[in-house]
């Protein structure tokens, strides 16, 4: 069954043609980082600007680089949500289009499950049950998923994202958009140590999440206790460099240890990663440096063309969705906030 899958929730407008949920013969992603890099963030009007733009040429490469025509797609899978409202609209109406003229079915599909099932998507049966790993740019969540599609959500983020907090303590030391992926180059070059942060707890909930106070010390760090010196110009390079290395040691070091405590407390058998951060190498390199407390535990990551935003992941899901449930109506509305149970 070919699927062409379609990916606009956020800052990337994407199409992918995926075989039977696993044979990927085309991943298309436009990136839209140009856009937003002066904002350090998101800009959601101009985002919904590009997806129009561009998401019937990306559709078009899709198909072409995959070598088959629309006649020959048996289903239209699109992301619902959760994402910016006006982006999601964007590619729900052209999956909705297509569909109605193409006479396909069409399956609305959740965007943090499909990260999820980034990481198992090349693996014949999943070991379950296991626990699930979202951390991206809008999500930081901790699911104990029983199998697919069965799912209870066990942790989440108080306050920021996990990538949201990368992304705005990279723009405090002047890096530029997406912050990820500059503080892990920088992070390289610094001695964590040097600065002693810590990841926030949320009472009485152990496997919860909270990023803004790591942020606020990397604020003070910056610019002095009373907020009063210049940020960045305030530190020297190798002091930004051992702040960059300490807030990603803290942020990384407190998904592993929820990880780890979550996978011991449902007693889970393996533990698979989805979103954005899970590119990070030096959340794989903690995994292994803590090897011993999780002992023979399988950790599943995506890969890497599977990680970040991308609508492999939202075809390939939708085909198990189609294949358990059917297609939806052309009647469904999109979701900015969509829970897994
Ligand atoms: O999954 P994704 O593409 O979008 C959302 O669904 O949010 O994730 C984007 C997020 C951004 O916040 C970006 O800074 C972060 O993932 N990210 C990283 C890395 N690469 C991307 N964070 C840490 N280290 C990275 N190497
Ligand atoms: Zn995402």
């Amino acid at each position: 069954m070919l699927v062409l899958g379609i990916e606009s929730t956020c800052d990337e407008t994407a199409c992918a043609i995926v075989r039977s949920g696993r044979d990927i013969l085309s991943n298309v992603v436009a990136s839209q980082h140009d856009v937003h890099a002066s904002y350090g963030g998101v800009f959601p009007e101009l985002a919904c600007r590009r997806h129009i733009d561009v998401i019937i040429p990306v559709i078009e490469r899709a198909l072409d680089e995959a070598k088959v025509s629309k006649k020959e797609i048996d289903l239209i899978a699109v992301a619902k949500g959760p994402g910016l409202i006006g982006a999601l609209l964007i590619g729900l109406n052209t999956a909705k289009g297509l569909a109605l003229g193409l006479k396909k079915p069409f399956v609305g599909v959740n965007h943090v499950e499909a990260h999820l099932y980034a990481s198992m998507m090349h693996q014949e049966s999943p070991i379950l049950p296991a626990i699930g790993v979202v951390i991206s740019g809008g999500h930081t969540f901790l699911w104990h998923i029983h199998q697919l599609g069965s799912y209870t959500l066990i942790g989440s983020t108080a306050d920021d994202a996990i990538g949201e907090s990368f992304d705005k303590v990279a723009s405090m030391l002047g890096l530029p958009y997406p912050g990820g992926p500059a503080i892990e180059e920088l992070a390289k070059l610094g001695n964590p140590s040097r600065f002693p942060l810590k990841a926030g707890r949320v009472k009485g909930k152990p496997l919860d999440f909270s990023f803004s106070g790591l942020k606020t010390s990397v604020l003070y760090a910056l610019k002095g206790a009373n907020a009063k010196r210049q940020a960045p110009d305030a530190i020297t390079q190798e002091e930004k460099a051992d702040l960059a290395a300490a807030f990603q040691e803290a942020a990384l070091g407190d998904i592993v240890d929820k990880a780890l405590l979550a996978t011991a407390a449902t007693k889970s058998r393996a533990i698979y990663f989805g979103g954005g951060v899970s590119n990070n190498r030096r959340l794989r390199e903690i995994f292994v440096e803590r090897k011993e407390e999780i002992q023979e535990t399988p950790v599943f990551w995506p890969p890497c063309n599977l990680s970040l935003d991308n609508a492999a992941m939202i075809a390939g899901l939708g085909y198990h969705y189609f294949i358990h449930q059917g297609g939806d109506s052309l009647d469904l509305i999109p979701s900015t906030r969509i829970s897994l149970s």
